[in-house]
């Protein structure tokens, strides 16, 4: 059968400030799933939260791009903003930079990620969520997952994947994109994708059958609207197990918290801190940012589960070892590398400062 998953996600209000997602907004997205499964829009459906961000999670069969689909999505966001607007959320609406649907919601403000696969005989997928951090997130585990035979050892002794995977890149500032293939490539990709502010990988395939294997959201909300409205606060799909990583090897990066941009106001560096939907709350300094992580088998276009991949007392290290990073990161406030160098931070003061003071800085 061939399938379409498609997770699209908005922050369309917080609840208390930017630190949560309130219950009748999930409800009510809820509603708008319903509804498009009975209209046959969609196959299936799950309706989730990271932090902040409502996270649309449906099956179907139009295809990547569908614009039935993606209206859909839209819609619920708009209709879900009323009901954000009517219990004064924070930010009602704020990642919907448009104000009229135009046949896609990329470049509209939500953030995307699809995949259209044949199911396979047992089809694992494993679907990542973040909140307050950037698209670019994802290149570190996605890179250890697919690349790095310290984390995947079916890299080197499961014969359907030791030939490797492809990564397709983006660079998110100059539009442009470009295929590298590793084992061979990886040291000319880590070039690239070690500067995540700027090179997204976007997809991976496995190259001897270029079946899709990940597919992330590279959406940078704030080059869309030349302005702060939140961070990107990204999505990635990877498809597990056979002849890509097990689920045990696609979780593994998280088990070393690594670090992101993001957390307060946009503009800080801070541990990925990985977390059950529950804890999805980031609430200190806005933060830690975090990752959760939802797990489905797919049976005809039928999402079984989710299992909270994260709520395993496995992890606890992991959250232990971000909140000790997220410490000893807080303690030199204002300063970079906790802070974002200038150009990198969503917020800032500096035209203004540097304006006021302009006849006071002199020639050394
Ligand atoms: C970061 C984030 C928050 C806000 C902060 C100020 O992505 O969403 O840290 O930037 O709470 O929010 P406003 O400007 O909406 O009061
Ligand atoms: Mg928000
Ligand atoms: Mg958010």
């Amino acid at each position: 059968m061939n399938v379409t998953l498609s997770v699209i996600k908005a922050d369309i209000g917080g609840y208390v400030g930017h630190s949560s997602s309130h219950p009748d907004v999930l409800e009510n997205a809820d509603k708008c799933m319903k509804r498009a499964v009975k209209d046959g829009v969609i196959l299936d459906y799950h309706v989730t939260k990271c932090g902040d961000d409502l996270q649309l999670i449906m099956t179907h069969q139009l295809g990547e791009n569908s614009e039935k689909v993606h209206k859909l999505a839209w819609d619920s966001f708009v209709e879900c903003t009323q009901i954000a607007r009517t219990l004064k959320l924070h930010g009602a609406g704020q990642d919907l930079l448009s104000d009229a649907f135009s046949g896609n919601v990329k470049g509209m403000g939500p953030g995307v990620a699809e995949m259209q696969f044949i199911e396979r005989q047992a089809e694992t997928v494993i679907i990542f969520m973040a909140d307050k951090t950037s698209s670019g997130a994802w290149n570190l585990p996605l890179y250890e997952m697919f690349a790095d035979p310290m984390n995947t050892i079916g890299l080197v002794i499961a014969d359907n994947m030791h030939g490797g995977f492809s990564f397709e890149v983006h660079d998110v500032k100059e539009h442009k994109k470009i295929t590298f293939n590793t084992p061979e490539e990886v040291y000319d990709m880590l070039v690239f994708i070690g500067a995540p502010s700027r090179f997204a990988v976007k997809n991976i395939y496995h190259r001897e059958t270029k079946e899709i294997a990940a597919a992330s959201s590279t959406q940078k909300l704030s080059l869309m609207a030349g302005r702060y409205v939140g961070k990107d606060d990204p999505v990635c799909i990877v498809r597990s197990q056979g002849q890509f990583p097990a689920v045990g090897e696609v979780l593994e990066p998280f088990a070393n918290p690594h670090i992101v941009e993001g957390w307060m106001r946009g503009s800080h560096n801070g541990p990925l801190m990985p977390v059950s939907v529950e804890e999805s709350n980031p609430s200190w300094f806005d933060g830690p940012p975090r990752v959760t992580c939802l797990g489905f088998q797919i049976a005809n276009g039928k999402l079984v589960g989710p299992r909270d991949m994260f709520q395993d007392l496995a992890f606890d290290f992991a959250r232990k070892q971000a909140l000790e990073m997220a410490y000893y990161l807080r303690r030199m406030g204002p300063f970079e590398p906790h802070r974002l160098p200038l150009e990198e931070m969503e917020y800032t003061t500096m035209p203004q400062v540097q304006k006021k003071l302009e006849g006071r800085f002199t020639q050394l």
